[in-house]
């Protein structure tokens, strides 16, 4: 499995914050702009954010997609474009702004895009913001060190666009998938168009001392900003998630926040914990 890393400089109980966005499907005339837009400006005011793309930026429903395709499901704009790759990238750009992206994930629409059309639109995303195309899976390491030689202190996250329905909001499948890996603090996935958060308890030994310790990881489930209801270019063809009887979804996206705290020597001898550990946090 791919690893990217993001170095980071901390001082103790600093936060930082992280905005997985997914499913936007920007280009869509189902996509919630006023929503994604507002989103985004309130993020970009907290200190220490980064944002991570996890796949269905873009929608990318052209003609090849016989199974999602009709005239009126891209944005009027876009509608008559003779070259979609770019004026697709072009209008996803201007949407999303200046922000500050740690990387793009690829969702099925990139992968069938890149399957009809022989174009990678992550790769596209990735280059325009100086950033990564994280694939369709993997981790994603912020290595946190309080200065240059210091010790790290590693937020692991795992990452999928999903692959997953079903009624429940965190899928079976995505837990099932998580299993094998070890050492994660948040595991996240779309795709499902569902907001969702759990956490679990995990048991571990320390290195020393007669007693195991907890830490919590984090599901997260991103949501969408894709919303046929907002569609006010009101076009009279159903889409393809009307016609497949999707629920209707909830837009929003997770903040995730963390800070690395410091305990003294006694606590963490009573506890077993080191004496560096993450505070982390998820809200929807
Ligand atoms: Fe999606
Ligand atoms: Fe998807």
């Amino acid at each position: 499995m791919r690893i990217f890393r993001e170095p980071v400089i901390y001082k103790p109980n600093e936060i930082f914050y992280l905005t997985p966005l997914s499913d936007a499907h920007v280009d869509a005339a189902s996509c919630d702009k006023v929503a994604l837009q507002s989103l985004i400006a309130e993020r970009k005011k907290l200190k220490n954010h980064y944002f991570i793309f996890v796949g269905d930026v873009g929608n990318l429903v052209v003609s090849t997609d016989t199974k999602r395709f009709t005239p009126s499901v891209p944005v009027n704009q876009l509608a008559s474009s003779d070259n979609y790759t770019k004026d697709a990238a072009d209008y996803i750009c201007k949407t999303l702004g200046d922000i500050k992206v740690a990387g793009f994930c690829m969702g099925n629409h990139e992968s069938a895009y890149l399957a009809h059309n022989n174009t990678c639109f992550t790769d596209i995303l990735a280059y325009r913001y100086n950033t990564r195309n994280l694939g369709y899976s993997g981790r994603f390491v912020f290595d946190m060190r309080k200065s240059n030689n210091h010790s790290k202190t590693q937020l692991n996250i795992l990452y999928h666009h999903g692959a997953w329905a079903g009624k429940t909001k965190v899928p079976h499948g995505f837990k099932d998938w998580t299993r094998p890996h070890e050492d994660w603090d948040i595991a996240m996935c779309g795709h499902n168009h569902h907001l969702a958060t759990e956490t679990e308890a995990r048991v571990s030994t320390p290195r020393s001392g007669n007693r195991t310790y907890k830490r919590k990881v984090h599901y997260v489930v991103c949501g969408t900003y894709q919303d046929e209801d907002c569609d006010t270019e009101c076009r009279a063809m159903p889409g393809y998630a009307e016609r497949k009887g999707y629920p209707a979804a909830i837009v929003g996206t997770p903040l995730i926040s963390w800070s690395i705290k410091e305990t003294s020597q006694t606590q963490a001898k009573r506890t077993g914990q080191a004496q560096r550990y993450k505070d982390i946090r998820v809200t929807i």
